[in-house]
């Protein structure tokens, strides 16, 4: 188990050397002026490179600033000062590089689950008058059937198809909104704590297709999550965000380093000991103090070095 996690972790390392730089922050800052006096700053010179094909786990104590950090990779939000670059290009608008599934639910109401999901395609073809081309059935027809695969897959049923968003669960929204997403085979997957609204049955079902998914297809996903299982869980890496302090150093990274991998289901996964312990320790390290701290710092170095588990 320690060997097979150290060949792994390695692994990791490597592929990120050999793999491009999808996602580029550079010293980026966000503040916002606030009622008082002067501004608030939730980011102060940010600084990450993310590679092609990682899955990022973000965790954070709430407001340090991770849904700001997805926006602004997504182009709804821009930076105060500093750079984002995608896919080798400068961050300007929302494009179909990213695509984004929110926390709140954000299908559009008056629209059937398939119609949600045929939507961003459908649009990305063309506009009005190319739905006049024969072509634009042929391509419509081929959507619907992809459509109702992604559909299937995230476990929802063709009774439900024509249903609207009212008509459907919490979780049933959410499984639409992320078919959503993956419709449109974005290079990017952002999800801001897509899953924290779930019953862990559903949540459980969710985790594991996201991976299967990811392994199939490999998009570069940042997946901020309150849930430190969940992050370590799916992540190959893992930041762990801080809250901007007046009084302390620029960035607001506290932690990152890569995940130990294992072919194991992650139901297995969750009940070994070295799983605890990591858990453990980043939860000392992105909430607060453990007694076990100490403890566990030689797993951090260990991790960090990528030479055991
Ligand atoms: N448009 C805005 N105007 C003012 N403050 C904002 C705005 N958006 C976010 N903030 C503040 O920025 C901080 C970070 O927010 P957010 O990125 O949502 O944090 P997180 O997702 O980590 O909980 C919070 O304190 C929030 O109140
Ligand atoms: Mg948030």
């Amino acid at each position: 188990m320690v060997l097979a996690a150290k060949v792994l972790v390695k692994e990791i390392r490597m592929e990120k050397q050999s793999a491009p730089v999808e996602i580029a922050l550079r010293d980026v800052s966000v503040s916002y002026p606030v009622a008082s006096s002067g501004r608030k700053t939730v980011l102060s010179k940010l600084n990450l490179d993310i590679f092609a094909g990682e899955f990022v786990a973000v965790l954070g104590e709430t407001g340090c600033g991770k849904s700001t950090l997805l926006r602004l990779v997504l182009g709804q939000e821009f930076p105060t000062s500093g750079s984002i670059v995608v896919d080798g290009k400068q961050v300007t608008r929302i494009d179909s590089r990213c695509g984004y599934v929110p926390q709140k639910y954000s299908l559009f109401p008056d629209r059937t689950m398939m119609q949600n999901v045929m939507y961003g395609p459908e649009n990305a073809f063309c506009g009005w008058l190319g739905r006049l081309l024969p072509s634009f059935w042929k391509f419509r027809r081929n959507l619907r059937l992809e459509a109702e695969a992604q559909l299937l897959r995230m476990g929802l049923h063709a009774a439900d198809f024509n249903k609207y968003p009212h008509q459907l669960s919490g979780g049933m929204q959410q499984r639409v909104a992320i078919a959503q997403a993956l419709m449109m085979k974005p290079p990017v997957l952002l999800m801001d704590e897509a899953f924290s609204a779930l019953d862990p049955s559903t949540r459980a079902s969710l985790q594991q297709q996201l991976r299967e998914i990811w392994q199939e297809t490999r998009p570069t996903v940042l997946f901020v999550t309150h849930n430190t299982s969940e992050a370590l869980l799916l992540g190959t890496r893992l930041v762990v965000l801080g809250a901007h302090r007046d009084n302390c150093q620029e960035g607001n990274v506290i932690l990152d380093m890569p995940l130990p991998q294992s072919s194991d289901p992650i139901a297995i996964r969750k009940q070994s000991s070295e799983f605890q312990d990591l858990r453990e320790f980043v939860k000392a390290q992105a909430y607060g103090s453990s007694s076990r701290q100490d403890e566990l710092q030689p797993l951090h170095e260990a991790l960090l070095r990528g030479d055991s588990l």
